[in-house]
């Protein structure tokens, strides 16, 4: 068994393409199996960040064969994009290093418009999307109106589908922009062709010729369109359950679940979140983290870690190892705070509360640590971080239950501090 999932266990933007990356170093495989280019991926090789929305983050590594698969929705244009802006870099793409499944949905330019539309018509409600059309492309998959990868190859397939979505889904579309989209489209299979693969099988060989894949989950637990603070979640499933749904591979191939948890909480877009920093700490943390939104440079909501969250996050992917990032992040910090229950209207409780209502209203109740002062930014060994960041670690560990293999202290490969070597 040598497949690992890296999931996010918080709302998106963990620090899971550094964690990839590094642990793709010694991997051959490594697959996108749900969501699409609303993901934003960084990773930071010396001087260069490569901003990653679609290929997965094992492409830096010459070695490593990058697959696309069933689960991922795919905007062509994105896909082309990424490609170039690597190979600009230096990096080296061929078919026989990205493969992308034929079963994989496509997004095309309605799915986008509707994205906008559909989310002024939210009013106050708005969920804050990224705006790439991943959920109109999701939900045309769900109602058997998408359209996929294999169906680019011919310009009848997808001038038949789209006229079925106009129908179906009583779609403006004039006849002009039908025929804009069928050529630009038929372009795109044209040009997609030798990278697609039933990437399931190609997975399952590989697999059973002992080969390691790692699956890198986008998202994360709490955008979760079935567990997370629904409806202010993404459409697909980031959980590590749908990687095996995602790309085609039993349950029984899958050895680690790595849940990536930042040492507080970010989130970008709308939805409650108990945790939030409104005042100088929430900026420190922008500040001191470069809060950014990596796909729309929005700057990203900022508070304490929540255990309540990581506890619910490590149940329902079966997280079996943590991976703590952004630790240095909180250097100067003269207290920290976690958030290890919640108060609510009925009382005091430890369990994430399904009902938003509840979890909205929520009020955090903190352990309050003591911070230090130290760069830890440079420290590569356990035993040489500060004996409050040592602290912090171990208190997290406890709380969930779940040992923490690897700490994260910056952006780049060698910022890391391996617990399983020390
Ligand atoms: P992802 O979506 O989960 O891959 O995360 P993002 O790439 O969107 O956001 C994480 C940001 O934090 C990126 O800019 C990373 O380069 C950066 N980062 C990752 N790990 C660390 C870390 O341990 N410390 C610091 N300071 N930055 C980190
Ligand atoms: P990575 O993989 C953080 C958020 C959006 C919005 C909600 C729905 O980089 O962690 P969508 O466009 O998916 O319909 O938007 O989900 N969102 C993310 N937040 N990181 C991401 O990806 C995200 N992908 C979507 O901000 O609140
Ligand atoms: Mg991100």
């Amino acid at each position: 068994m040598s497949v690992s999932i890296i999931v996010g266990t918080q709302w998106g933007d963990e620090g899971k393409g550094k964690i990839t990356d590094m642990l793709a170093d010694k991997v051959d495989i490594v697959v996108r199996f749900q969501g699409g280019n609303n993901a934003g991926h960084t990773v930071v090789v010396g001087d260069r960040t490569f901003k990653l929305h679609l290929i997965p983050s094992g492409i830096l590594y010459n070695k490593c064969v990058c697959i696309i698969a069933n689960g991922v929705v795919i905007d062509p244009e994105v896909f082309f994009k990424e490609i170039l802006t690597l190979e600009k870099e230096g990096i080296l793409i061929s078919p026989e290093r990205l493969k992308v499944s034929s079963l994989a949905h496509v997004i095309l330019p309605y799915h986008r418009m509707l994205d906008s539309s559909q989310e002024a018509k939210r009013h106050e409600e708005k969920i804050g999307t990224t705006g790439r059309g991943i959920g109109p492309a999701y939900t045309d998959k769900i109602s058997r109106v998408g359209i996929r990868i294999l169906d680019l190859i011919s310009k009848e397939k997808i001038r038949k589908k789209i006229n079925k979505v106009k129908r179906m889904r009583n779609l403006t579309i004039t006849e002009e922009e039908i025929q804009e989209i069928v050529a630009q489209y038929s372009e795109y299979g044209q040009k997609i062709k030798p990278y697609i693969e039933d990437t399931s099988l190609y997975i399952n060989k590989a697999i059973s010729s002992g080969k390691k894949v790692i699956m890198e989950g986008a998202q994360g637990t709490m955008l979760d369109v079935d567990h997370g603070t629904y409806p202010y979640v993404t459409s697909s499933n980031p959980v590590s359950g749908c990687a095996c749904v995602g790309a085609g591979i039993g349950p029984g191939k899958i050895e680690k679940v790595i849940g990536i948890a930042k040492a507080y909480v970010t989130r970008v877009g709308e939805g409650p979140f108990t945790t939030e920093l409104l005042g100088k700490y929430g900026d420190y943390l922008v500040e001191r983290g470069a809060e950014y939104g990596t796909t729309t440079g929005r700057k990203r909501r900022c508070g304490w870690l929540d255990i309540v969250v990581l506890k619910y996050a490590i149940r329902v992917n079966g997280v079996t190892e943590i991976c703590l990032t952004k630790l240095d992040v909180l250097d100067g910090l003269k207290e920290i705070k976690i958030c290890t229950k919640y108060k609510t209207k009925d009382g005091i409780i430890e369990d994430f509360p399904l009902d938003l209502d509840v979890f909205s209203k929520a009020e955090p109740v903190y352990d309050t640590l003591a911070g230090w002062e130290e760069d830890i930014s440079q420290i590569t060994e356990y035993e040489k971080l500060p004996e409050k960041a040592r602290d912090y670690v171990k208190t997290i560990e406890k709380m969930c239950g779940v040992k923490i293999t690897l700490i994260s202290v910056g952006s780049k490969r060698d910022q890391t501090i391996n617990l399983l070597r020390n």
